[in-house]
């Protein structure tokens, strides 16, 4: 059976740990910051994970995921390389989303065989992580010998892999980046709007519209768009704006700067030229 090391026991860390011990397979090490919380934490919810020193985290395992946070992988590949702490033929993988498998380079070198295997979901927690985690995609980017092993790893861990190629792997991750962060970001200014229009609930709002307008920009793209500055109802967002200016000043600016971009997209979707010059004017007399 394989036997697994975990690097960076937070969210993600633990989370991939917990799936694996669902299944049923070993969690053999783990190695985080001395005196870390994260790791207290994961040692309750993977009792039989031994805490080891970084350098010998990987000592007789198959497999190791490095979770640390994005800008410590590369120290972390260098810091076990450099303790001579990569066995031959192990394999390792890590689970940024921006970074492709250069950043493992120093594992690489000392014989491992290395894979970046990014879930594409949100991980709040490591168990509401591992309860959302099944069927999501992830991106895979791996040397061609290497994508057989990483995506059947992927698959044991409910996910569908999908190759991105390297040097696609910044663009990749600045999408999801807009398509999450951000989306939760607004979807977040929403809510406050909401509370403050007193409406106890928003959620009820919010929830099903916003997956609905997720789901049609996803597949549809600029042709699902709707809603005031879709149509080129100038006198609309000209009251919102006003009402924000009353209620809410600190919100005009991200309007109008989200009204920028739904407009852009309107006219790629077919809106009036006419129309659309009407509803810039509207928002250019609110720019700061
Ligand atoms: N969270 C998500 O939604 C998500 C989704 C997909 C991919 N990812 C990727 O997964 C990776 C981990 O993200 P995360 O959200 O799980 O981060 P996280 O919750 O902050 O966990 C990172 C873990 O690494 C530990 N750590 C920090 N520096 C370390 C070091 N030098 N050596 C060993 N351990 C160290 C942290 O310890 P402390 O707790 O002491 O800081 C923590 O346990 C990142 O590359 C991220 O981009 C995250």
């Amino acid at each position: 059976m394989r036997t697994v090391a975990v690097i960076g026991p937070g969210r993600v860390g633990g989370s991939l740990a917990l799936v694996l011990q669902r299944r049923g397979e070993r969690v053999h090490a783990v190695a985080g910051r001395e005196g870390s919380t994260s790791l207290d934490a994961f040692a309750r919810l993977v009792p039989d994970a031994e805490v080891r020193p970084l350098e010998t985290v990987a000592d007789g395992v198959d497999l190791v995921l490095v979770c640390t946070p994005d800008d410590v992988v590369g120290d972390t590949a260098r810091r076990v390389a450099a303790a001579d702490g990569v066995t031959e033929g192990q394999r390792w993988v890590h689970t940024s989303g921006g970074h492709g498998v250069g950043v493992l380079s120093p594992v690489a070198a000392a014989g491992g065989r290395v894979a970046a295997c990014h879930p594409a979901m949100t991980f709040p927690d490591p168990v509401a992580g591992a309860d959302q985690l099944g069927g999501a995609s992830w991106a895979v980017t791996a040397a061609d010998a290497d994508l057989g092993w990483a995506h059947d790893l992927v698959v044991d861990l409910g996910g569908a892999p999908v190759t991105v190629h390297d040097h696609d792997r910044t663009l990749y991750h600045a999408a999801l980046a807009v398509g999450s962060n951000a989306t939760t970001a607004v979807v977040t200014m929403a809510r406050d709007l909401l509370l403050g229009a007193g409406i106890e609930d928003p959620a009820a709002f919010l929830g099903p519209l916003v997956t609905a307008s997720a789901m049609g920009g996803a597949t549809r793209g600029v042709d699902a768009l709707t809603g005031p500055v879709r149509r080129g109802d100038a006198g609309t967002v000209a009251g919102h704006l006003d009402e924000l200016a009353v209620s809410f000043p600190e919100a005009v600016g991200t309007y109008v700067a989200l009204a920028d971009l739904v407009l852009l997209q309107a006219v790629r979707a077919g809106l009036d030229p006419g129309r659309a010059d009407t509803v810039r004017r509207t928002l250019d007399g609110h720019r700061t």
